[in-house]
């Protein structure tokens, strides 16, 4: 015992042996992280259902984006009991694959939005958007009323598609194509939607913002907060406890 910390006060007192020895230590540690990385194929692993967003979807994710409302929101559910039962599966890396920038965060001034689809309903969102407190009357969320005045511009909406497809969301010529189309088209009750969902699997199509004569930015921002976790089947990629 005693051999031993004399042999360690002699390490900590030579700069150079230190300086070398944890050097060594480091390296290992280094290699034993990168190196696996290496050799498998993608660090993503594989979940059945992530699909890039519809252009409506994604024009209402610049909105949510150019609006700020990452400022209060994040998009990630860690992994821990409490999390879990307030918010749901907790998220998975594939979820955010497609996103660019990805909206995690770690800012919650309000809940975390990671699997906020299906939660409420078209029009409790339009009405919690207009004026929060009608609906939470605690809540200190601004109002974004006018989001149900402005037309949806959607003539930059290929262009949208082309630059994802630029850095590796998997979009093909035909949804490029048809972007402005498909953008009208999710938000057009009773539209013809059957290539629209052999496409994006999953994507809901009606009209959003309770007025369907129009198309707005409300309808995108409600058509992308009733996406958020609702196409992957989180079942089908958790560990065991989860398949259960
Ligand atoms: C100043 C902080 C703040 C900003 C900015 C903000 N929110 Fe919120 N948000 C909150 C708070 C606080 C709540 C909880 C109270 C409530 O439901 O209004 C909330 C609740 C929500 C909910 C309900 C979530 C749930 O599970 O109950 C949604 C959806 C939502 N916000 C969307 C948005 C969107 C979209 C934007 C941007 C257009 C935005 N928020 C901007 C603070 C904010």
């Amino acid at each position: 015992m005693a051999s031993k910390l004399l042999s360690h006060k002699k390490i900590e007192r030579n700069v150079t042996l230190l300086a070398v020895l944890s050097f060594v230590a480091v390296t290992i540690g280094g290699i034993v992280e990168i190196a696996p990385l290496f050799w498998i194929d993608s660090t993503i692993e594989k979940v059945q259902g992530v699909r890039p967003y519809t252009p409506l979807e994604q024009a209402g994710r610049d909105i949510y984006i150019r609006e700020g409302c990452y400022g209060c929101h994040s998009q990630q559910i860690r992994p821990f009991r409490d999390e879990v039962e307030r918010y749901g599966h907790y998220s998975l890396a594939a979820e955010s694959m497609y996103d660019h920038p990805f909206q995690w965060g770690s800012k919650r001034t309000g809940p975390d939005l990671a699997r906020v689809g299906g939660r409420y309903s078209d029009e409790w969102h339009v009405q919690h958007m207009k004026d929060p407190r009608s609906v939470v009357p605690e809540s200190i969320m601004p109002p974004y009323a006018f989001l149900a005045e402005r037309d949806l511009d959607t003539s930059g909406a290929a262009r949208r598609l082309v630059a994802l497809r630029r850095v590796g969301v998997p979009y093909t010529d035909a949804d490029i194509e048809k972007a402005a189309a498909d953008m009208i088209l999710q938000a057009t009750p009773d539209g013809d939607a059957e290539d629209l969902a052999k496409r994006y699997p999953k994507v809901q199509v009606r009209d959003f913002d309770g007025d369907p004569g129009r198309l707005t930015e409300m309808d995108a921002l409600v058509a992308y907060l009733q996406m958020l976790g609702t196409t992957v089947d989180v079942r089908s990629a958790s560990p065991q406890e989860m398949r259960r």
